[in-house]
């Protein structure tokens, strides 16, 4: 691991030493969970709950994690997984295990470096990095950052069609190579401590994608409350429809992820509007309270797509390797990390981030080795089942 983080900096450097330093430090840290409680000891109430916070009661934040513990995997003996690999491919490039960084916002509330350091985790981890809309850092900062890393663009739809354009326009140039198009965001949902804390962007940050073209501030909501959440209610389109995404359509080449799906009919909608990937997603449980958890319908919308050339994925909950299988075995192609990306940037910035992807692709490769699968291929449906199978005993 030092290995790599020296091969991509000169160790000459002072900051690359005091980085190597860093990495050495995270040592310590051997599960996301770890990560999760220092993090949260580090940051300020109103950013630690606006990362953690779900909608209402928060029940589909407890059940995005309760549901992978009710799946039970189905180990295979000697079938010899000497010669085991994570690799695999998402629409077309390769990616060094099927985990990648689903986006999150504003993540230089986390550390000064914020999404730079989290795109470079995962350009020297080899794996996808996805920048939010409301990014505290541009498409081109992060463009530059990281040129060799696979990034795609999240994108929210804004009523002013020529600024959700020219972010498209821009993510394209910058090499990104697709766009993750949130379709389960008309309006927030009710995060309570948001809106105890009045939350919203510290003044010393900016909505860096907006230079130019609009705010790059959010107001503080009047009479209190959630300034995100007003500020998406005033900007975001509440009007979108299926047949929205050909405009998208018409104006990008790269293929569209539809992220948020949790209805096979959606899936299918998505599909026939000429989505490539479709994100099983209910957005970290932030959005619907009461919704399932997103592993519960990863089947039903494997199984309603299998017929199309169309990849599937799922965020909502992984943290950990065997989380990852049990959505590979029920049809995802790759899954994706939200909050556990934050908690380590928080800890400690790229190499914060690093950790974490090491900690789970280590414990995926733990998995997947003792499972009998050795390859991502072996990993075939009945690897797994619900527990219920063995309820009778
Ligand atoms: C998000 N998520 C999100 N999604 C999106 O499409 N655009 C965004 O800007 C954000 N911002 C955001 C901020 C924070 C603090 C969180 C926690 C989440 C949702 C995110 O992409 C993903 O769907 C979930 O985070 C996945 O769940 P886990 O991994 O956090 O449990
Ligand atoms: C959130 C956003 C920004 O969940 O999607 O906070």
């Amino acid at each position: 691991m030092i290995a790599q983080v020296r091969g991509s900096r000169p160790v000459t450097d002072v900051c690359s030493r005091l980085y190597l330093k860093h990495v050495a430090t995270m040592e310590k840290y051997i599960s996301v969970k770890d990560l999760e409680n220092v993090a949260l000891s580090m940051l300020s109430k109103s950013t630690g709950d606006y990362y953690k916070s779900g909608a209402t009661d928060e029940q589909s934040l407890a059940e995005n994690r309760d549901a992978f513990k009710r799946l039970r995997i189905r180990p295979k003996c000697l079938v010899g997984v000497g010669n085991s690999c994570l690799n695999t491919t998402v629409l077309g490039q390769k990616v060094s295990m099927p985990i990648g960084i689903a986006p999150s916002a504003m993540q230089r509330m986390a550390h000064p470096d914020g999404e730079l350091a989290n795109v470079r985790a995962a350009q020297a981890e080899g794996t996808i990095y996805t920048l939010s809309t409301i990014a505290t850092s541009s498409i081109e900062e992060v463009s530059e950052a990281a040129p060799n890393a696979i990034k795609w663009f999240q994108l929210y739809i804004y009523n002013d069609r020529e600024v959700t354009k020219n972010l498209v326009l821009r993510a394209e140039k910058a090499g990104f190579k697709a766009i993750a198009l949130t379709v389960d965001t008309p309006l927030f949902g009710i995060r309570r401590a948001d809106i105890r804390n009045n939350f919203t962007l510290p003044s010393h940050l900016r909505l860096a994608n907006f230079d130019g073209h609009l705010s790059t501030k959010i107001q503080k909501a009047e009479g209190g409350g959630s300034g995100l959440s007003k500020y998406v209610e005033n900007l975001f389109d509440k009007n979108l429809k299926w047949n929205d995404i050909k405009w998208l359509k018409s104006i990008t080449n790269l293929p569209i992820v539809a992220k948020g799906i949790m209805r096979a009919d959606d899936a299918i909608e998505a599909v026939q509007a000429g989505c490539s990937g479709i994100l099983v997603s209910n957005h970290g449980a932030r959005q619907l309270d009461g919704t399932p958890a997103t592993i519960e319908v990863l089947p039903e919308i494997v199984e309603a797509v299998k017929s199309y050339n169309v990849e599937v994925y799922l965020d909502g909950g992984v943290t950990t390797g065997t989380d990852v299988y049990k959505a590979l075995a029920l049809g995802a192609r790759m899954v994706f990390v939200g909050r556990p990306a934050l908690w380590g940037l928080t800890v400690g910035g790229q190499a914060g981030v690093q950790k974490m992807l090491q900690i789970l692709r280590t414990e995926l490769q733990f998995t997947v080795q003792i499972a009998g699968t050795p390859t991502i291929s072996d990993i075939k449906r009945d690897m797994v089942c619900h527990e219920s199978v063995y309820s009778k005993l």
